[in-house]
């Protein structure tokens, strides 16, 4: 070993120093649905994508990514927010080297806590499986930057999950009297649902993720597509609405729960935010938020542009930031903003127990 020429140490000396540099800024860990999907499904042969137009229509390149969102959506804005390059999907080639170290995005638009949950999308990356992704990323990580370096970076990161929507969506309601439908009445389901999540939860800490922000599912009956299929003169529809009013308490408790079993009182590990909330303020008062409609889709066709996908042939908005829904189900870039804005500074009755700025500054003191 002491044989290794002068010169080869100084070229190692000066690669650690640059990656120490890039591993300066936090890393950021995405799992979960379309909500936060940054185009990991353009890479697969499924049903569920965003990549024609006019999806990315006002990103940079105004062209689709895959992201489900007519420009950023809200893992490329907290990025944005915490001073880091937006994640790359995990299976796009150009996630390599270096760039490893800035984080990845594991989420896969259609899956949900449950494994038959958007099985009608055939190839998608299911919760279980966007999580051995990560295990493999960490022993690329430890290639690149040895088995310390890459625990520290994965014990210093930012991690945000969204799921639960589409187990209601596109599992217990997509069909009347689907299977799910059958075998449990819906408080029983949220209930097995929520034990599914704690064990996800659970996997992740184990794979060293120590900062999670976990977000509750939005109203999912005032979506476009729902407005449009329940049909009842623009009201929210009933069923989605009492699930999420079962779902996100109970998410609440699982939380509180988690924290209190392996982080200690002042430990945060799982921080809860509120999109139910986050939403429902521009819902209720699109006005006050700069919207001329939260019912109606930018982008789609039928009853609140809520039917069917949006595809080149739909009816496209011409401003997008006056529309508080893209499409029948997902936020605009604008939604998307203030919802980041409130989990970066919302109080309490959107972020539980703490928002992300404070996050940030207690977790810059270490
Ligand atoms: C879902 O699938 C994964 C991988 O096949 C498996 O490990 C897990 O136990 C399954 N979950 C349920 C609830 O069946
Ligand atoms: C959230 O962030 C703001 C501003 O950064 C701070 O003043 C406020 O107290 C925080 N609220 C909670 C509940 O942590």
């Amino acid at each position: 070993m002491n044989m290794i020429p002068s010169i080869l140490l100084c070229v190692l000396i000066t690669l650690t120093i640059g990656v120490e540099e890039i591993e300066a800024a936090r890393a950021f860990f995405v799992f979960g649905d379309s909500l936060v999907d940054n185009g990991n499904n353009n890479f697969l042969a499924t049903t569920a994508r965003a990549d024609t137009y006019p999806y990315g229509i006002d990103s940079q390149s105004h062209r689709a990514s895959g992201r489900f969102s007519n420009g950023l959506n809200m893992p490329d804005i907290i990025s944005e927010k915490i001073g880091s390059e937006a994640t790359l999907p995990y299976l796009n080639p150009v996630l390599d080297g270096e760039r490893l170290l800035v984080g990845a995005n594991f989420a896969s638009a259609g899956v949900g806590i449950l494994n038959d949950t958007g099985v009608q999308f055939i190839n998608i990356i299911r919760i279980g499986a966007q999580l051995e992704y990560f295990k493999q990323y960490q022993q690329r990580v430890s290639a690149l930057i040895g088995e310390e370096g890459a625990k520290r970076l994965v014990n210093q990161a930012l991690v945000l999950i969204t799921l639960g929507g589409n187990d209601f969506v596109n599992n217990y309601y997509l069909v009347p009297f689907s299977a799910r439908s059958r075998e449990y009445a819906l408080p029983d389901y949220v209930v097995y649902i929520i034990s599914e999540y704690r064990k996800i939860l659970l996997n992740l800490y184990d794979l060293g993720a120590r900062r999670v922000l976990v977000t509750g599912t939005g109203p999912l009956g005032c979506v476009p597509a729902e407005l449009a299929m329940q049909g009842r003169n623009g009201e929210c529809g009933a069923d989605l609405q009492k699930a999420t009013n079962l779902f996100n308490p109970q998410l609440v408790q699982l939380i509180n729960q988690l924290n209190s079993e392996i982080g200690g009182p002042d430990k945060h590990v799982f921080i809860y935010a509120n999109a139910f909330a986050m939403h429902l303020d521009f819902v209720e008062n699109p006005q006050e938020y700069g919207f001329v409609t939260s019912k109606i889709a930018c982008c789609g066709q039928g009853a609140y542009n809520g039917i069917g996908l949006c595809t080149p042939a739909s009816n496209l908005c011409p401003n997008r930031d006056v529309y508080a829904f893209w499409d029948a189900f997902h936020p605009s870039e604008r939604a998307n903003r203030l919802i980041v804005d409130k989990i970066m500074t919302g109080a309490a009755q959107y972020m539980h127990p703490i928002n992300l700025s404070t996050i940030m500054a207690l977790d810059s003191r270490i």
